[in-house]
């Protein structure tokens, strides 16, 4: 037999939801993609003219060039400014932070700096996909625990006399403390929350995240914060304000929180990230950082400061672009929902974030959809290719974002993106109004 074979560590890991999808992308076509989460409408046009005359610019030919591996320094000092003032600590820019190739590569780096083989890492589901796999390339243990909605799914035979509700919210779901606690053990290396949640919009309550951070505490293990949606918060949600772990007592110790400029600026192809936390946290991230990416593209994080220079100096104002943001995918969020529970889709209403989950039980008992013909483990992931396929609209089933053990939570439940333009939304709804019209 040859010996030319992959490494064995790749054997724990399976094709995933986006290769699927996006290659039913590729062949079908859609007529709208409301699957990956990238909004479609132009990024801040003061980010990009920076960008543009950063890399314009025959004056600073140095500024095409390598920047310093742990993060461009005109980038880790205004984020130590903007974390610091958040945290409510002073947050040094040459030791506290480390920029990355996205929060993906932060997660990575994570994962790599911190897992040994037998260490346990509790996910939250649904959870981000990555979490999974980058546990196991580790040679760690993942052990999930559920997020659960505080009241039933619908029936699944679309009883027109039902007296389920047409929505709920994100804040429905939510961790039994017990269980939390009995995943906890003297394995446990870190747990990952991610707040507000991709893919359901929750948002922590500050409650939530000191019982978490108790039990960081009783179990000394460390805490991963992903907060690449961290500027999302709907006006009207009930946690008005994003928490951040760092910031409550006895946690910056023992908590790495993780960003993206991607989400943070609707930039998400230009692939910065970064982590925050105390240095002794941030020095093994670092190793591994400087063992395969080294530093990440100059101009863009030059750009990405000058776009958070002006946002600091705006925070909180109605001038300020996270503040735009928010109050333009609200209306967008709104419609969506609206579409969705006329259209016997019953959606989750996110808090946060910018997807929503809805739960296609009543839909798929029409006669309509004939999801028979179609691959998948639940019906969700079969409703969602009937769809890309069908109808032109690709979606992402909530299965995927669960283990092997715990999909059947999502056996009817499907993710739209809503950071797409009014005319997106609108395709997406006549083409959602066919289903049952
Ligand atoms: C929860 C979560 N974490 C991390 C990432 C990765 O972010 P980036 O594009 O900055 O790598 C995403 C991207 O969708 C995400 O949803």
């Amino acid at each position: 037999m040859s010996r030319i074979v992959s490494a064995d560590r790749l054997n724990c890991i399976e094709s995933n939801v986006w290769v699927e999808f996006i290659e039913l992308a590729n062949k079908y076509k859609p007529r709208v993609n409301l699957g990956q989460g990238f909004p479609d409408f132009p990024a801040p046009e003061h980010i990009c003219r920076a960008l543009a005359s950063t890399v314009v610019n025959p004056d600073r030919p140095l500024i095409n060039q390598y920047t310093r591996d742990c993060g461009h320094p005109r980038l880790t000092t205004v984020l130590s400014q903007l974390y610091g003032q958040l945290v409510g600590r002073p947050i040094d820019a040459d030791s506290e932070i480390l920029i990355t190739s996205g929060a993906y590569q932060s997660l990575f780096n994570t994962f790599m700096a911190y897992v040994n083989p037998g260490d346990e890492v509790i996910i939250i589901e649904p959870y981000f996909d990555c979490y999974e796999p980058m546990t196991r390339l580790a040679g760690g243990i993942p052990v999930f625990v559920p997020l659960r909605p505080r009241r039933q799914s619908p029936p699944v035979d679309g009883d027109e006399d039902s007296r389920s509700p047409l929505s709920s919210s994100s804040a429905d779901w939510i961790l039994d403390p017990e269980e939390l606690e009995s995943k906890f053990s003297d394995k446990t290396k870190f747990i990952v929350v991610n707040t507000p949640n991709n893919p359901l919009g929750k948002v922590y309550t500050r409650e939530e995240l000191e019982l978490i951070g108790r039990l960081c505490q009783k179990y000394d293990c460390l805490v991963v914060m992903d907060e690449v949606y961290e500027w999302l918060i709907y006006p009207g949600s009930p946690q008005r304000q994003h928490t951040r772990m760092a910031s409550l007592p006895g946690m910056w110790d023992r908590t790495l929180t993780i960003g993206s400029a991607g989400k943070t600026f609707s930039v998400t192809g230009w692939k910065i990230g970064w982590t925050y936390g105390p240095r002794d946290l941030i020095r093994p991230l670092y190793l591994i950082h400087q063992s395969n990416v080294s530093s990440c593209a100059t101009p863009i994080q030059e750009a990405l400061a000058i776009g958070f220079e002006l946002e600091l100096k705006r925070l909180d104002t109605d001038q300020s672009y996270w503040r735009q943001l928010t109050e333009s995918l609200v209306g967008k969020r709104d419609k969506l929902s609206a579409v969705l529970s006329t259209n016997r889709l019953m959606p989750t209403v996110p808090d946060g974030g910018y997807f929503m989950v809805a739960d296609c039980s009543q839909l798929l008992a029409t006669e309509k959809v004939d999801i028979t013909g179609e691959s998948g483990p639940t019906r969700g992931w079969r409703f969602a290719r009937w769809l890309s396929k069908h109808r032109g609209l690709q979606v992402i089933p909530v299965s995927a974002f669960y283990s092997r053990e715990h999909n059947c939570l999502a056996e009817n439940l499907i993710r739209f993106c809503f950071c797409k333009t009014d005319r997106s939304l609108e395709t997406a709804e006549q083409i959602i109004r066919e289903l049952i019209g």
